[in-house]
């Protein structure tokens, strides 16, 4: 396989909201390396949660293309986007989106309803996840019993249930204060030791500061081709 994992061909995307017409990207390509751990950099309102969005298949471009181990995914049809998204993309967001009447290992465990996997191995595979994140203490505690931290770590738990080679995480650590950023971080290392490709919207230069891979967005372009850290 291409060690190659996501590509980006002059990506445009516009959105139009009534008359007005918004040039969220203006023509990105990137490559991103298997098992690397890049982070998009850029001010707010420059495009890169859209970026993120159209590298993970959660939504489409308006031209260009996103190749996902080489296989072009503009082509595929919603449920085809679903099940690549479900096999491949683990996702991660700023403010967690944990289902509050959940425990931790619920909020993991529904991950995986559709995997296929029965309910035995869901519920071990989501205590390991949570136990690898430093949580087994936290198994049955609802999301409002948790710090900023637990609640993004269970996040990430729940993203990894399907074994997915990539995770994109938009702004991660955004919304905690700096030890459980500290602690969240530390966590995401490890998975990238582990072998995850890792992806990181965020506009903390410190938290770029610890990727192999930097991709600076203006108004929509790369200022940075990510090659040059
Ligand atoms: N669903 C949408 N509909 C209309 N405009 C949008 C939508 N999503 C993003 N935008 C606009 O696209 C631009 C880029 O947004 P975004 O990708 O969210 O930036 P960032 O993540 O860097 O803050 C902004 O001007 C934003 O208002
Ligand atoms: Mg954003």
């Amino acid at each position: 396989m291409s060690d190659i994992i996501i590509k980006t061909e002059n990506l445009v995307k516009t959105y139009n909201t009534g008359k007005v017409r918004t040039y969220a990207l203006r023509g990105i390509s990137l490559e991103i390396a298997r098992n690397s751990f890049s982070c998009i950099i850029g001010p707010s309102g420059h495009g890169k949660s859209t970026l993120m969005h159209l590298m993970g298949g959660l939504d489409g471009p308006t031209e260009g293309s996103v190749f996902i181990d080489g296989a072009d995914i503009s082509g595929l049809s919603n449920s085809e986007l679903a099940g690549l998204r479900a096999k491949k993309i683990g996702f991660v967001f700023q403010f967690f989106n944990l289902l509050q009447n959940l425990t931790a290992k619920e909020n993991v465990e529904t991950a995986m309803m559709f995997s296929g996997v029965n309910e035995k191995t869901q519920k071990e595979k989501a205590k390991g996840l949570l136990s690898l994140l430093g949580l087994s203490e936290k198994l049955n505690a609802k999301p409002s019993e948790l710090s900023g931290g637990q609640q993004q770590r269970v996040a990430i738990a729940r993203a990894l249930a399907n074994d997915p080679e990539i995770l994109l995480m938009d702004e991660p650590t955004g919304n905690l204060d700096s030890e459980s950023e500290a602690e969240v971080l530390d966590n995401i290392l490890k998975l990238n030791k582990d072998g995850k490709t890792i992806i990181i919207v965020t506009h903390n230069r410190d938290i770029a500061k610890m990727a192999a891979m930097v991709f600076e967005i203006r108004d929509g372009r790369l200022v940075d081709d990510g090659k040059t850290k």
